[in-house]
């Protein structure tokens, strides 16, 4: 397999033909923050957290969407990247009801998490605090649509690992809101095989055990990839 040389913050990176820059900078210990990544899953570049800057382009580029190429030099973190890290994150808490001190997922969310790691003190911007539907219809699950980022992790866990797309997003801009089926109480999706792989791949408390109680809910999304390795060495 051919290999591209390339250089990320200065450092002298090799990687593969066809990797992402935001693989190739892993490889190499370089951290690029990311929400709607997730190992296994096919690429979306819904989140636009992992925006690099790449030398000789005037925009902004997703690492999880752009391959790496010989001689490309990327910068993955400049005073222009944590400002727009930082104005992301704050629109995605003012979208919805972020509200952690009563969430299942707090102390295990990827988004509080991301949170505290780009300086978020406060939001500079008006929350929007839609009415938004928590659904418990579900025996085993529930979906709260105030957590929920549409960062899509749900639906291509659901469509690409285990094959069924119950979920799907419905609806444009502030009032996209995720779905079952075609748009049923989650209890009533007969395409639903209650597998909870969503849960598994959503990074907030949107998608939550019924039962669990604030602070309760850990999960490890890293099982999506062991699932899909798994499944591809048996092929
Ligand atoms: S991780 Fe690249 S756009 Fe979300």
């Amino acid at each position: 397999m051919s290999a591209r040389t390339l250089t990320i913050d200065g450092e002298l990176v090799s990687a593969r033909a066809g990797e992402s820059v935001l693989e190739a900078a892993r490889d190499a210990g370089i951290r690029i923050p990311t929400l709607c990544h997730l190992d296994g899953l096919s690429e979306v570049g819904a989140c636009r957290l992992c925006l690099v800057e790449i030398a000789g382009l005037s925009k902004l580029q997703p690492a999880c969407l752009t391959a790496v190429a010989e001689g490309m030099e990327v910068r993955t973190s400049t005073e222009r990247l944590r400002a727009h890290r930082r104005a992301i994150v704050e629109l995605l808490f003012a979208e919805r009801n972020h509200v952690c001190a009563v969430c299942v997922a707090s102390g295990h969310c990827e988004l509080q998490s991301l949170a505290a790691a780009v300086g978020m003190s406060h939001v500079r911007y008006d929350y929007l605090t839609p009415a938004c539907a928590v659904d418990i219809s579900h025996p085993r699950f529930g979906i709260d649509h105030n957590r929920c980022v549409l960062c899509t992790r749900c639906v291509r866990a659901c469509d690409e690992v285990e094959g069924v797309h119950t979920w799907d997003i419905a609806g444009r801009g502030t009032t996209a809101r995720l779905i079952t089926d075609l748009h049923v109480p989650w209890g009533e999706a007969d395409s639903c095989t209650a597998c909870g792989k969503c849960l598994l791949a959503c990074p907030t408390g949107a998608i939550f055990s019924r039962g669990s109680t604030v602070a309760e809910l850990e999960r490890d999304p890293t099982r999506i990839a062991a699932i899909v390795a798994a499944r591809n060495e048996r092929w």
